[in-house]
């Protein structure tokens, strides 16, 4: 019994986390990712690795958000959402390695990789097209 209920509120907790994050969390976390795609291009341009480094922890923190569907005007499953969020973690974490070993064409090579994968959810969007 006390184990049921707590596993009921501890579904209601993650069901709440899940559901609390609205479409003004998603624009504020995609402003985020813009930003941070931007650091990212000009500390590959400026030589900065500290600059890159800094976008993409930025990138991670974001992208790790935007795994939640929209609910109700469904553009996109949440299964895709969750693929999207983690491809752009794992190229994040290749511009990381990239620019740490001072392979400044792979990094760009990954940043583009990132990019695609934005404009892969973006063409979803009915909205915008
Ligand atoms: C899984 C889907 C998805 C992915 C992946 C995604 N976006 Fe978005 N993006 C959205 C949605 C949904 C909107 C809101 C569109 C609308 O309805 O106005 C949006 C809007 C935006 C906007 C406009 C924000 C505004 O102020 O209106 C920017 C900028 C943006 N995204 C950047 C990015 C960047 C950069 C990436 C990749 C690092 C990215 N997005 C990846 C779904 C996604």
């Amino acid at each position: 019994m006390k184990k049921t209920m707590l596993t009921l509120l501890g579904m209601g907790i993650l069901s709440m986390s899940a559901y609390g994050y609205d479409q003004t969390d998603r624009i504020k976390d995609m402003r985020t990712m813009e930003q941070a795609m931007s650091e990212i291009q000009k500390g590959i341009l400026y030589n900065n690795q500290k600059m890159v480094l800094e976008g993409v922890k930025n990138l991670e923190k974001a992208s790790a958000n935007i795994e939640v569907a929209p609910k109700g005007d469904m553009d996109y499953t949440a299964v895709f959402a969750k693929k999207q969020s983690k491809n752009i973690k794992k190229y994040a974490e290749k511009i990381k390695s990239n620019i740490s070993e001072g392979h400044k064409h792979g990094a760009a090579k990954n940043y583009t990789n990132v990019l695609t994968e934005c404009i892969t959810c973006h063409n979803k969007i009915r909205k915008w097209n």
